[in-house]
Parts: structure tokens; C-alpha cells; sequence
């Protein structure tokens, strides 16, 4: 039994469905109408994505390091290392979206007419099922890696 390795995987996991829910309410929001008040919904949800990204990061070199099976069990291992670079393109697919929410609420509170331009949010859109779509193989890399796949 190893309490440091139990403590990790719990927030691992806290941490990584709060992320799934946080890119599903922002696919949901997104396919809404953006009124400022939502717009301001969004950046607030954003916000949060950047530090549960973080977290996840710190806690899952944390399982990497301090894990029952040993760092050797991961980096010499392609799942794992997919795992990594699928994680790495949800991020980066993510700051699109959060410049143009940042954008879109700014423009928002300075004129109230304002409208979401069409062109932009349909590539908001395209970006964030996108994420959606890549986040979904991270847990199936994950666990083909935990059991040993990948080497
Ligand atoms: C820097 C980012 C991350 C690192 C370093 C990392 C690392 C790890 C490690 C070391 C384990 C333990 C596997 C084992 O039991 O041997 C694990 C498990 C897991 N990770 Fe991550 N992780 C990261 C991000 C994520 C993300 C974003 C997700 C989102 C879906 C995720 C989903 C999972 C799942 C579902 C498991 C459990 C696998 C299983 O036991 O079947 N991880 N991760």
C-alpha cells in the first residue's frame, strides 16, 4: 500500500473530469447565443481550463515520479509518450479559443451591440470539438500504458 500513490491517482482523476467538464460546458456555451454575459461566463470557464491544465500537469509528474511502478515504467514506453503528445495538442488547440473569448468579451463590454462574428465563432467551434475529440484518446492511451502496452 502506498498512500502518496493513492493520493495522486485521486487527484488525477478529480482533475482530469474537471477538465472533460470544462470543455464540455464550453462546447455547450459556445453553441449558444453569446451574449456579453455569457461571453463573460466563458473567459471565467477558460480561466479555470489553464489551471486544472496546470494542475494535471504537476500531479501527473508527481504519478510519473513518485508512482508505484517507477519513472523507467513510462518514458520508455510510446503510449505514454502519445499520451503526452495528445495532451500537448489539446492545449495547444485551446489557445485559439481562449484569445477569442478574451477578444469577443472585451469588444462585448465596450459596445453593447456587439455581435460574434460568424466566421470567427465557426472556427471557435471547429477548435473546440477538435479538443474534444483529441481528449478522448488521452484516457485510451492512458490505459493501454498502465497496463503495459506501448513498449
Ligand atoms: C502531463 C500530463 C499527464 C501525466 C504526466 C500523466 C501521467 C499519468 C500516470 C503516471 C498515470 C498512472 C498510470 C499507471 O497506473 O501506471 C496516469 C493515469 C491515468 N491518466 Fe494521466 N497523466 C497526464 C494527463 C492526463 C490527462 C489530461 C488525462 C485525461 C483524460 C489523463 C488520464 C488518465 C487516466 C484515465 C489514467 C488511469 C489509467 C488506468 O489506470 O487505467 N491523464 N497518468
Amino acid at each position: 500500500m502506498d498512500t502518496t500513490d493513492l493520493v495522486l491517482a485521486i487527484f488525477h482523476h478529480l482533475l482530469v473530469f474537471s477538465l472533460a467538464g470544462i470543455i464540455g460546458a464550453e462546447f455547450v456555451l459556445i453553441r449558444s447565443d453569446l451574449s456579453a454575459a455569457t461571453l463573460k461566463r466563458l473567459v471565467g470557464i477558460d480561466r479555470h481550463y489553464g489551471i486544472i491544465a496546470m494542475l494535471i500537469i504537476v500531479v501527473g509528474i508527481g504519478r510519473v515520479i513518485y508512482g508505484l511502478k517507477g519513472w523507467e515504467f513510462y518514458v520508455y514506453n510510446w503510449m505514454f509518450w502519445a499520451k503526452m503528445a495528445a495532451f500537448a495538442i489539446v492545449g495547444l488547440l485551446s489557445i485559439i479559443p481562449t484569445v477569442r473569448f478574451l477578444s469577443w468579451s472585451r469588444q462585448a463590454s465596450a459596445s453593447p451591440g456587439f455581435q460574434v462574428p460568424a466566421a470567427e465563432l465557426a472556427s471557435v467551434r471547429t477548435y473546440v470539438r477538435t479538443e474534444a475529440f483529441i481528449f478522448l484518446l488521452i484516457p485510451v492511451f492512458a490505459a493501454a500504458m498502465a497496463r503495459g502496452y506501448g513498449y
